[in-house]
């Protein structure tokens, strides 16, 4: 058996991490192809190294532009890869651009998509991503969750049971095989950090970034953190933090570079909480017994507030406030979802080596 696997953003590098080699043991030939939707060193490259991820067989070097233009370069080359490779399936993940240009361009040449990290849904038709999930999921063959939630969403929306296949979170197994690894880091010293002694924060999402009354309530709110603030800052974040009052050189409000993904793991399993809109972000805190902050209206990671790591809170300063003391003060026990372990992607080369059904008339 022979797939491609297609790879763009930040997310998906991490979480085709342990997929690569898990194909491979089982015998299935996985190439992957980068769309370019990230680029900088900061934001793919790092990933490369610290995941030990194999080098892309293709590099389409898309780069950024509007949803349009962004998706639509992303189809037109994985289009004419497709079409001469043939490959028995094309592997999409998670929820980006590039996620659903990969779902786009190979079902129209019947090249079934198998979609891990089908069935999450926010119901939020604001976020981009959503819109990304629910598309790619209506055009995947088979569709591999990774929380019990999405099936029940998958088959709401007519989705046949025999596509689904619980699987688990492959983000966890991603944290599980590398925190040995990232806690010898101790990335929170390099910035004059101590254990337990800061808040770490992320905010990159469009209905954050490109909203200037929320990005100053969340501003204000880390301006007001009861402990030291780190905050790698995402480059669509970057040219908007000035104007709310964090600049460089700040005592309480560290603004960094994006870290790569072992310090990243580092800093979260050691930081006191951790405040984000990042999807990714609340799993992998959850996983780490690290309390999450969620800034959003909603979130498709309902299962991390189920289980107690995670309260979503908006963007409001004082809800953000209140969220952190209650996230402070909170227990750090609660139990790692169902199939949130390392064998998340053997699952995933087992369901490919059972068949992927084409779809209805194909
Ligand atoms: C994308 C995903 C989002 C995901 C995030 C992960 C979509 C619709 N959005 O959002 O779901 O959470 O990645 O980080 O696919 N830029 C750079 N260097 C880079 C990449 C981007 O400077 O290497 C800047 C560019 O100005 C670009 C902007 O960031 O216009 C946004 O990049 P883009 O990939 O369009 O969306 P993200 O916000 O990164
Ligand atoms: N991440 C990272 N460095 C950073 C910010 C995030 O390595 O400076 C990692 C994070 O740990 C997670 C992934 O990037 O593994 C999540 O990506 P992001 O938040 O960009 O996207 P989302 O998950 O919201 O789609």
């Amino acid at each position: 058996m022979r797939v491609i696997i297609v790879i763009g953003a930040r997310p998906n590098f991490v979480k085709v991490g342990p997929l690569v080699p898990a194909l491979t043991a089982a015998g299935i030939s996985a190439d992957l192809v980068h769309t370019g939707q990230h680029y900088d060193a900061a934001m793919s490259d790092v990933f490369f190294e610290d995941l030990r991820l194999p080098e892309p067989r293709w590099y389409l070097g898309v780069g950024s532009g509007t949803h349009a233009t962004q998706t639509a370069a992303a189809m037109v080359k994985l289009e004419e890869l497709l079409s001469v490779e043939r490959p028995d399936a094309l592997v999409v993940v998670g929820d980006v651009n590039s996620t659903l240009a990969g779902a786009l361009a190979a079902v129209k040449l019947h090249v079934p998509v198998v979609h891990v990290e089908a069935g999450l849904r926010s119901r939020d038709f604001s976020m981009p991503e959503e819109v990304n999930r629910l598309v790619t999921d209506q055009l995947s063959a088979l569709l591999l969750t990774p929380v019990r939630e999405a099936d029940e969403n998958l088959k709401g929306e007519g989705i046949d049971p025999a596509r689904i296949r619980f699987v688990g979170n492959v983000m966890a197994e991603s944290v599980l095989e590398h925190l040995p690894q990232a806690r010898e880091r101790r990335a929170c010293e390099r910035y004059g950090l101590a254990r337990d002694g800061y808040v770490l924060a992320t905010i990159h999402r469009p209905e954050n970034t490109d909203h200037p009354e929320r990005l100053a309530e969340i501003a204000a709110a880390l301006r007001e953190c009861p402990l030291p603030v780190l905050f790698p800052v995402h480059p669509r974040t970057r040219p908007r933090v000035a104007e709310h009052g964090l600049v460089p050189g700040m005592e309480d409000v560290i603004l960094a570079d994006p870290v790569g993904y072992l310090d990243m793991l580092s800093l979260q399993a050691d930081a006191a909480a951790v405040v984000t809109d990042s999807g990714g972000v609340q799993e992998e805190a959850c996983m780490l017994h690290t309390p999450c902050v969620t800034v959003r209206r909603s979130t498709e990671r309902r299962i991390t507030i189920e289980v107690g790591a995670n309260r979503l809170v908006g963007a409001w300063r004082d809800k953000i406030l209140a969220g952190l003391d209650e996230a402070l003060a909170s227990m750090r026990d609660w139990p790692v979802p169902e199939l949130w372990d390392d064998q998340v992607s053997s699952r995933i080369a087992q369901a490919l080596l059972d068949g992927v059904e084409p779809l209805p008339g194909v």
